[in-house]
């Protein structure tokens, strides 16, 4: 298979582009953020304030607030004192200040984009054609639900919003994450306390900016930054609703925390994603399903499929693929429009995928790596494939959160199913096969909340996004996504 294609000696990709780095012109930075509560930004009672920086080239961007449980108190009295007046505005009326939420992220998305890949060092092109359009779908989308809310769940007497959310999210998506949270809280009539993950807050403040020209209501949304005390601090403060995207272990103790206290809550947690190739799949599409559901994002991705499971007949054509083509991936400067794989988005999260990948090798699998040349500064991981793995290998089982795949085989269906669920997680799975009667059966038997069929990593706000097990419950997006922060009077409570 390897000889298809001529090479260098050095193992670089058969051919080179030009860089085609995007400007960063259009990002306009502030020296310093404060707190974004009651509509304008605040200094932090806290008196302190944190470095936020590119992990590309680990510059300093901009400092921003860190708060503390006062400020948390200060912006939940003002989400609390916003939300009667936005709770009983004429869901019309609601609906446009949403649309113009997504207008304005159409109009700015460069200026999004760019930012996006300079705080969290995703591909420009990733930020450009996936993050910025999608979130402004989910605005565009709820939006058009603000005014249609008995419609949206007929029987189910009359939808009341729960009042005020904390949402907490994470670095790997931030403003798609901040949409997925936001959008359908206001079409249902809350206010909000977001709390953006402290290696990426940028876009998230300048989403803020944006809920200033779109002159919401002060106080609807509040946006406060600091890293896990402050989420811890939101829990724990007077809002009827927690919605959570991270860690699982962080959502245990946000589940603890909550227990008993009344707060509704959502838990968008970890995966350990099945994504499975029959001997009969298309195998050149399935290779770029497969590349795409783990290199995505450089395997940030909570649904990524980083469990690949080969039934054994194509196995050896299968990594064939999968080794050339990882030689063509391009890692680097995420502003390279040419960038296939960006920067790690902290050092932490580097140190995390190492400790892994060694785990890996430790345990006796065998680990593959393009050669590519990786620049000095920021934090980088080459795509990484492991063969050899067995299901209990670390690199099975846990969440690495990087560019790195496990490959084991299986035989028949039904190995392909017991293998697929043995994990603690239940996100996502794929299915590549060319029998739709295939699909339909694993699909059925598959543990996990999303199932793509010869696809992977699709996202749309018109469908729902969710797990089982550790993987959380509560569903985003989609009418499902509404749910959450509806109560209803006359039917049957969640
Ligand atoms: P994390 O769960 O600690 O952070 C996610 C968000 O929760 C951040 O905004 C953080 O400030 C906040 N947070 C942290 N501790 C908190 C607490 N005690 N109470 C309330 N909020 C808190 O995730 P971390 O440490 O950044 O990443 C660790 C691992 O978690 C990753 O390697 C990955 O495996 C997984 N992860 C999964 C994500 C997903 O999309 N499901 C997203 C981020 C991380
Ligand atoms: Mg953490």
């Amino acid at each position: 298979m390897s000889e298809a294609i001529e090479r260098p000696a050095s193992g670089a990709p058969p051919w080179e582009y030009a860089s085609a780095p995007e400007s960063t012109d259009i990002v306009r930075l502030d020296d310093r953020y404060g707190l974004f509560i009651g509509g304008e930004f605040v200094e932090p009672k806290s008196g302190r304030w944190f470095p936020t920086i590119s992990p590309s080239t680990e510059e300093t961007l901009a400092e921003v607030a860190e708060a503390d449980a006062a400020d948390i108190a200060r912006a939940v009295d003002a989400a609390r004192d916003a939300a009667p007046a936005w709770q009983h505005l004429a869901p019309a009326e609601r609906a446009k200040f949403v649309f113009r939420i997504a207008r304005q992220l159409q109009e700015r998305a460069r200026e999004f984009a760019v930012l996006e890949t300079m705080n969290g060092g995703k591909p420009i092109r990733e930020a450009r054609d996936i993050d910025i359009p999608l979130a402004a779908a989910h605005f565009f989308y709820y939006a058009g639900w603000a005014d249609k809310l008995e419609y949206a769940f007929p029987g189910r007497g009359t939808p009341t919003p729960v009042g005020v959310a904390g949402q907490i999210i994470p670095w790997n998506f931030p403003l798609l994450m901040a949409a997925w949270k936001v959008a359908p809280a206001l079409a249902a009539g809350n206010t909000v306390v977001l709390k953006p993950a402290e290696t990426t807050p940028l876009t998230a403040l300048l989403l803020a900016s944006v809920v200033q020209e779109a002159e919401l209501p002060p106080g609807v949304v509040n946006i406060v930054t600091g890293a896990g005390e402050t989420g811890a601090a939101l829990v724990g403060a007077a809002v009827d609703k927690i919605a959570f995207t991270g860690s699982t272990e962080v959502g245990k103790a946000i589940r603890r925390a909550t227990a008993g206290s009344g707060k509704r809550l959502t838990l968008e947690l970890g995966g350990k994603a099945a994504n499975i190739v029959f001997e009969d799949a298309p195998l050149d599409q399935a290779v770029e399903g497969v590349v795409n559901g783990i290199f995505f994002n450089q395997g940030h991705v909570c649904c990524a499929g980083s469990r690949l499971l080969v039934q054994e007949p194509v196995f050896d054509v299968v990594l064939d693929k999968l080794k050339e083509r990882l030689q063509t991936l391009r890692v680097g400067d995420p502003l390279d429009k040419n960038t296939d794989i960006g920067a790690i988005n902290s050092k932490a999260q580097l140190d995390k995928i190492s400790e892994l990948v060694e785990s890996g090798v430790d345990e006796g699998a065998e680990i593959y790596q393009p050669e590519c040349v990786l620049p000095e500064r920021g934090f980088w991981f080459r795509p990484t494939l492991f063969t050899g793995v067995s299901q209990s290998h670390r690199i099975a089982r846990e969440e690495i959160f990087g560019p790195v795949l496990s490959i084991l085989t299986f035989r028949t269906p039904e190995e392909a199913i017991e293998k697929a669920n043995n994990t603690p997680y239940g996100l996502s799975a794929g299915i590549w096969t060319e029998k739709g009667s295939r699909i339909l059966h694993m699909a059925e038997r598959l543990r996990a909340g999303v199932v793509w069929a010869n696809t992977f990593n699709r996202f749309d706000p018109t469908s729902p996004f969710g797990g089982y097990k550790e993987s959380g419950f509560g569903r985003e997006g989609g009418l499902h996504g509404l749910e959450p922060y509806l109560s209803f009077d006359g039917g049957a409570q969640r």
